[in-house]
């Protein structure tokens, strides 16, 4: 590895131009992330002879766990964040036409739930540089016909809770946090998950903690627990013993195996949170003063846990567009792509177009007929074509990170000083 210093580097030093490459070896996480307890508890798992979430006690302790841990009384597992969120949405008695407040970048697990019981999507726009909803951006989002919001902690930043929370008080609007990218994160103290109504999480196989898919909604509130309950459960009441269902839901259960594994993931959620967050400071106290790059910021309050790091070309310093700079990081052997996600929510054909249920052009048709256009969220269509995406994680080594900002700064240098 060498680093460079601005105004050194040429053309011809550039790795995709043949140079030398500031890192030859691949980036390689260390170790197998579920060799821990991961093995003991699926086999008392198996040992039960049962791998039913109700019959088990896998899935029970883990949601006891996870409860305890976040400092909440509730939690329900579910097959993964999206059936939570469905879960959490339809619990908070989401009606067809309702509108709801999110993210316009995030994934579609954010809003499936939403479009599934036939409500309407609505974009508020991100803050540049933390890349989260603001209190602001939702409140010119509000409609007569708005019931809550899904506030994002989008990269593993939290938003600025205070200010959402205030704002839905006062609108009378249920919030539903989406943690998925932010477990363990923390606004002014607090836990993100533990603020809003309820706060859902994702274990998928690409999470900070995983069980290949999984998901968890957390809540202080007994109703929305049981509702919860039985939205991700076919409306079976089996808390109340009854089966006889009064309103439809999808079955999201959790397996035990899957409770199981979470379970042993869970223990180790400081370190692994941690080692993100580890990583992701170095990436930005390595990046921070180069010219031609904004580096996200965390919320003020807030320590976010770097799901991944996405920063901001200042593309009008730069002789070069966002795909090219990204391209010459990614040949100096460094993980590198361009931006985060294609485009924003609201720009893809199922909900931009109508598409959700194909040619019924539902739920908008059925009468709330909310367009969406380009210029709807101008900064989260900016941060979509001028970000760079930089894998984080905490089987990454420090010299990985720091092999990654070398070979930004030597692209960064080379584009900042040469032709603008
Ligand atoms: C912000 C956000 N919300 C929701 C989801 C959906 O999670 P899952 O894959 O567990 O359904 C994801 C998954 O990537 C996500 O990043």
């Amino acid at each position: 590895m060498s680093s460079t210093r601005q105004g050194t580097v040429t053309k011809e030093q550039l790795a995709i131009n043949g140079g030398p490459k500031v890192r030859i070896t691949p980036f390689d996480k260390q170790g197998n992330r579920y060799a821990f307890n991961e093995l003991k508890y699926l086999k008392e798992a198996l040992d039960q002879g049962t791998l039913f979430y109700w019959q088990g006690k896998k899935v029970k302790g883990m949601c006891e766990q996870f409860a305890n841990m976040l400092g909440v009384k509730y939690a329900v597992a579910g097959s993964s964040c999206t059936a939570v969120i469905h879960a959490a949405v339809g619990a908070m008695g989401l009606m067809p036409g309702d509108e709801v407040i999110t993210s316009p970048i995030t994934d579609a697990g954010s809003l499936i739930g939403v479009l599934y019981q036939q409500a309407i999507p609505v974009f508020a726009d991100l803050d540049p540089h933390t890349y989260t909803m603001t209190a602001d951006s939702i409140a010119r989002k509000i409609t007569p016909r708005t019931k809550g919001i899904v506030p994002v902690h989008l990269t593993g930043n939290p938003c600025p809770m205070d200010e959402i929370l205030q704002l839905a008080r006062s609108k009378g609007l249920w919030v539903v946090e989406d943690c998925a990218q932010a477990i363990w994160a923390k606004y002014k103290g607090k836990l993100v998950g533990t603020m809003g109504n309820a706060g859902a999480f994702s274990f998928n196989e690409f999470k900070h903690l995983a069980c290949g898919d999984g998901g968890v909604v957390v809540t202080d509130d007994e109703q929305t627990y049981r509702m919860c309950h039985l939205f991700a459960d076919k409306a079976y009441d089996r808390l109340g013993g009854m089966r006889a269902p009064e309103f439809l839901a999808p079955n999201y259960r959790m397996t035990e195996l899957q409770g199981a594994v979470i379970s042993a993931q869970l223990e180790r959620v400081e370190q692994i949170t941690g080692g993100f967050r580890k990583y992701g400071l170095i990436l930005r106290e390595g990046l921070k003063d180069l010219p031609g790059i904004a580096v996200p910021k965390d919320t003020e309050g807030g320590e976010s846990v770097y799901w991944f790091y996405l920063p901001r070309l200042r593309l009008e310093k730069l002789s070069c567009t966002r795909d090219e700079f990204a391209k010459a990081v990614a040949a100096e052997g460094v993980g590198c792509g361009a931006g985060y996600v294609p485009n924003t929510v609201y720009a893809q054909p199922y909900i931009g177009e109508h598409k959700a249920f194909r040619s019924s052009g539902l739920p908008w048709s059925a009468g709330n007929n909310v367009q969406y256009k380009t210029g709807d969220c101008p900064i989260a269509e900016a941060i979509i074509v001028d970000s760079i995406y930089l894998p984080v994680s905490d089987r990454l080594s420090e010299q990985d990170a720091r092999d990654t900002v070398a070979a930004v700064t030597k692209v960064h240098d080379y584009f900042y000083n040469n032709g603008k």
